[in-house]
């Protein structure tokens, strides 16, 4: 596996790669979700390229960039194990010269959920997501559903900017008793990590109602409600019952929704949905 840092080391090590490409980027901190997404595009792609990149513009000056989990050696070690060809990890000189202006904002389906409540995340991500397309020029790109809204935005700019890119969205890997795995679990200490299992058992118990028959969007958010509420620890943000792809939060029955979540458990702040 080769590591690359500068724009000119990664151009060269991409000459020899044989196509299609797939490409896997992240913040680091790896756990087996985004080794799933790595593990799917070694399956689906001649050659992968992974980008490590803890990007400082989708974080908000209150928010955790600077004791965001950082493990390189690490994380070099793992993806050179899952056969990844080559690792990027630029730095913030490469990313975000002196001087730098100049932003990709998706307009509306970056309003709502997390948009709401971070109004800078998704201007971004989507501008850090765009740029490691222009370098790297994948033919595909993996994403996690984890950040079911970031993959809305993302196909968004795919299809809106004309990148010959295909999107592909990944499912939520979760620990064994169901809680969605994150580099921010690791902030989690053992009583917090027990009431933040509220979260993926309420969006269970929301499904196993949707399975009986239960249609009401209000119903369905209550249901997760009042799990997550049932602990001390947790201080809910929102729950939503929305439309999968336009996020359009729903009222009376739906056909299908997408459930997504935000909680603070003690100072750390966990999302979670899943799709009915
Ligand atoms: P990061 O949080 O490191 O996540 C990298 C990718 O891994 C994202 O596509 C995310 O959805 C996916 N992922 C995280 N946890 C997952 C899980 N439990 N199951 C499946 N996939 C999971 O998301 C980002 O980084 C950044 O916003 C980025 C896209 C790299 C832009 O900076």
């Amino acid at each position: 596996m080769k590591h690359v840092i500068t724009l000119n080391e990664l151009r060269d090590a991409l000459d020899s790669l044989p196509r299609p490409l797939g490409f896997v980027p992240t913040m680091g901190y790896l756990h087996e979700g985004h080794m799933s997404l790595v593990r799917r595009a070694a399956e689906e792609s001649a050659s992968v390229v992974a980008s490590i990149y803890a990007n400082p513009t989708q974080f908000a000056p209150d928010e955790d960039l600077d004791t965001y989990p950082r493990d390189i050696p690490r994380d070099k070690a793992m993806l050179k194990e899952a056969g990844v060809d080559v690792v990027w990890i630029p730095t913030t000189e490469i990313m975000y010269p002196e001087g730098y202006q100049t932003w990709v904002t998706v307009e509306v389906v970056t309003q709502p959920l997390e948009g709401a409540r971070r109004p800078t995340h998704f201007r971004g991500v989507s501008t850090v997501v765009a740029k490691l397309f222009n370098a790297v020029r994948p033919d595909k790109a993996f994403f996690g559903q984890k950040d079911a809204q970031q993959a809305v935005v993302v196909k968004r700019m795919t299809q809106d900017l004309s990148y010959p890119i295909e999107i592909v969205v990944c499912p939520i890997e979760r620990e064994e008793d169901g809680l969605a795995m994150s580099s921010r679990n690791t902030y989690l200490n053992e009583e917090e990590h027990q009431a933040a299992l509220s979260l993926s058992q309420g969006l269970k118990l929301a499904q196993t109602a949707f399975q009986s028959g239960e249609r009401d969007a209000d119903a369905l958010r209550q249901i997760v409600i009042d799990r997550v509420n049932a602990e001390e620890l947790t201080d809910l943000q929102y729950v939503s019952c929305a439309h999968p792809s336009t996020l359009e939060e729903l009222e009376g029955d739906v056909e299908t929704c997408l459930i997504s979540m935000a909680v603070f458990v003690g100072q750390t702040r966990l999302i979670d949905n899943i799709v009915l």
